[in-house]
């Protein structure tokens, strides 16, 4: 392969080598069934009690679920979601600058999961980026298209739009430049309000697990501390083959929680149910929401963070929007002590988070789960 990325614009006929798992580890498509019963939860539904009853059914039985009503609004999710697909059209010079395979770089554009530590490679490209809090990171994402990271563009726009009027009066053909440069001023806004909406979202969903745990409502809030925010723009590219390879393979997420936007049009989202695997086909205004490992550990594994991996298809390009809230690096995670009065004990040691991250990116992505290297 020629390009680091695989959104380079080449159509390839074949799969690659280096993309083609062995027979035992391939996702058997034909064998996959619809996950029929997704808990679908409404946030908007009155009675809090009915909330918090399907949330503890949905986070014991399968650790994910989606929600409606959620409170982000329609047209930042939208706007994301065309947001997310520009950059992956920007040419690939653009998007190269951008590229690294060190995990620790806090925005980077880059392919598979852990190009460097894996066997096999993924069909997918992503965009990495961190995202609270918005005026430490926003300064470093994509420059391009140029005016990307400007702060705030309300008061500039009018300027813009004056500056623009002259340009195209006397340089008609600035047009396409003036276009890009108006473009990039509204992806900052979209990105960041995207982000803030999230978080909320976030945060209230947090609460409420709290409370399906027994515990008090802000009780993950304060063990999290001040929580980091990541985001993963994930692109998958059409895929000559693909009964042969994942655009992720089996996995759980490190972080607590996970909320994933799908693109309405291309399913490949599954999760791993009773040994099955199960499709969760995108719902219109709904966002899958992950119990991750953190989640899992400090409810002494009565929540599971859920097995997922995202699968791809020969014609069409695949798109999804994750949203991993992190505790804070020196956050004590451990399970709740409520939880382990039940005669079992704490499931899992103490750790950081921090301890846990380094953990998890010195691993293979398909690996057994990182948590049972944290087993009591
Ligand atoms: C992830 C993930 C699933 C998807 O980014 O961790 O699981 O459907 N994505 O893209
Ligand atoms: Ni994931």
């Amino acid at each position: 392969m020629d390009t680091k990325v695989l959104s380079s614009g080449i159509r390839y006929s074949n799969l690659p080598e280096s993309y083609v798992r062995p027979e035992s580890e391939r996702p058997r498509l034909s064998e996959v069934s619809e996950c029929e019963d997704v808990p679908v939860i409404d946030l908007g539904c009155e009675d809090r009690t009915h909330i918090i009853q399907q949330i503890c059914r949905a986070c014991m039985q399968y650790g994910f679920f989606q929600v409606i009503n959620h409170g982000v609004s329609k047209e930042t999710v939208e706007k994301m979601l065309q947001v997310a697909h520009d950059f992956f059209e920007l040419p690939l010079e653009e998007k190269l600058k951008l590229y690294s395979d060190d995990p620790s770089k806090t925005m980077r554009l880059s392919t598979s999961f852990n190009v460097n530590k894996e066997k096999v490679h993924n069909w997918r490209d992503y965009l990495r980026l961190h995202c609270h809090p918005l005026h430490k990171y926003v300064p470093e994402w994509p420059s391009n298209p140029p005016p990307f990271k400007l702060p705030s563009s309300k008061r500039i726009f009018g300027i813009i739009i004056f500056l623009s009027a002259s340009a195209y009066f006397f340089f008609p053909s600035s047009i396409v430049v003036i276009h890009r440069f108006r473009k990039g001023l509204f992806m900052v806004d979209i990105v960041s309000n995207y982000c803030v909406e999230v978080r909320e979202l976030g945060y209230r969903l947090q609460e409420l697990i709290s409370e399906s745990l027994g515990l008090e409502k802000d009780y993950i809030k304060n063990v999290l501390g001040e929580q980091g925010q990541h985001m993963a723009v994930n692109y998958y590219p059409p895929c000559p083959e693909p009964e042969l390879t994942y655009g992720l393979p089996g996995h759980t997420d490190p972080n607590a929680l996970t909320i994933l936007l799908q693109d309405l049009q291309v399913a490949g989202l599954q999760v791993l149910k009773d040994g099955k695997w199960l499709a969760v086909n995108p719902q219109p205004d709904a966002f899958v929401i992950n119990i991750g490992d953190q989640l899992q550990a400090l409810s002494n594994g009565r929540y599971k963070s859920v097995w997922h991996r995202a699968v791809v298809n020969a014609n069409k390009e695949r798109m999804s929007v994750a949203s991993f809230l992190c505790p804070f690096d020196r956050a004590l995670i451990s399970p709740a002590k409520p939880l382990t009065e039940d005669g079992c004990g704490a499931v899992y040691r103490d750790f950081t988070y921090a301890e846990y991250y380094s953990k998890f990116w010195s691993r293979n992505l398909d690996q057994e789960h990182c948590l049972e290297l944290f087993k009591n």
